[in-house]
């Protein structure tokens, strides 16, 4: 047994996250998220750096504090070098590698996206081999069959909007607070009547990715023809905001669904898996239980505050490649647009 102390740095977007992975386990975790961006109805870039800027050095204080180490304890510093926005990446980063160098100790690069493939181990749960990933938050939605720990191969991807994209948007046309995925949600769950119909796009030759553009511009006509506009929100009855609601979430739940019965029928996965801050929706886990079930196999997915971008997640994929000395120079610099690919850096 491998019993490494990690440090996991996340500031790809607006979650600032610490966590220290002791052993491939989670024993602390300071994740907080950056709420100054409410009021903007998105997540601001500039602000988002210098939040992170602040936030960070605490974040990682109070895990070392809560877990009674110190940084001389730490075998290594790991932390997200993309995607995501450049200066927020670029701020924990540059922590990282300081507080790695302060320590002598190596700074591992992580892929985002890697992470959150595996933030599921940090429940205890191992995903069995091969199983098809769907990463599906506010920055992406993507299908990846995961054939081994480093061996991702990419089917498909949103052409257009990612879905929690969609929600944040719709959702701050209907008054929802941003980000509005999970009111949408909660709306849509609750609601007993019939839901309005929206359109479902289908990519002619493309069955693994997906376009959420359209439904916007559904959702933005429905609410233009039929309710007054109150500055860039619409003003709608209670009951029918909630029809609405559970309109947009099943065209989005039908839509991933697609995507994922799809891949499953072009290849022979074990396990299906979700992930990202949409993968919370009840609406939407129920809808890819009920189609794992069916085929017999399992549906696996973190408890949304593993979901949601976190230090754990990077320290996890930290601790892995330490174990095999997979460390990285510390003149690597972020990468915002960094892919998926089959071999990390
Ligand atoms: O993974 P995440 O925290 O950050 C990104 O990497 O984007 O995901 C945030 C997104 C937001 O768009 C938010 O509206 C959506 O996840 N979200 C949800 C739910 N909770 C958060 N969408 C649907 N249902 C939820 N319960
Ligand atoms: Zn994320």
């Amino acid at each position: 047994m491998n019993h490494s102390v990690v440090l996991g740095i996340e500031t790809s977007c607006d979650e600032t996250g610490a966590a220290l992975i002791v052993g491939g386990k989670l024993v602390a975790d300071r994740t907080t998220t950056q709420v100054l961006h409410e009021k903007y109805g998105g997540v601001v870039p500039e602000l988002a750096s210098r939040a992170h800027e602040q936030l960070l050095p605490a974040a990682v204080a109070g895990v070392l504090n809560d877990a009674d180490l110190r940084i001389t304890d730490l075998d290594a510093v790991a932390s997200t070098y993309g995607p995501g926005l450049a200066g927020s990446l670029l701020v924990g980063v540059s922590f990282a590698k300081g507080v790695a160098a302060a320590a002598g100790k190596p700074w591992i690069a992580v892929n985002h996206l890697e992470a959150h493939l595996w933030s599921i181990m940090l429940t205890g749960v191992v995903p069995p081999l091969p199983f098809l990933a769907l990463i599906v938050s506010g920055g992406h939605t993507l299908l990846v069959a995961v054939h081994n720990f480093g061996d991702y191969y990419r089917l498909g991807g949103t052409r257009d909007d990612a879905a929690g994209e969609l929600f944040d948007k719709v959702g701050r046309l209907m008054g929802f607070p941003f980000p509005a995925g999970a009111a949408i949600d909660r709306e849509a769950s609750e609601f007993q009547g019939s839901p309005v119909e929206f359109p479902r796009a289908r990519l002619a030759g493309d069955p693994f990715s997906f376009s959420f553009s359209g439904l916007k511009t559904a959702v933005l006509y429905y609410l233009r023809n039929r309710y007054p506009q109150n500055g860039n929100r619409f003003d709608i009855p209670a009951p029918e905001r909630a029809a609405i609601s559970a309109g947009i979430m099943a065209a989005v739940a039908d839509m991933l669904a697609d995507g994922v019965t799809n891949a499953c029928d072009a290849g022979d996965y074990r396990a299906i898996l979700a992930t990202g801050g949409v993968a919370a929706s009840r609406v939407i886990k129920k809808r890819l239980g009920d189609m794992a079930s069916q085929r017999g196999i399992p549906f696996l997915t973190p408890p949304p505050a593993l979901c949601t971008d976190n230090g754990g997640m990077i320290g996890y994929i930290g601790w892995r490649r330490l174990a095999t000395n997979q460390y990285h120079s510390l003149s690597i610099p972020v990468d915002p647009s960094a892919q998926l690919f089959s071999h990390q850096l």
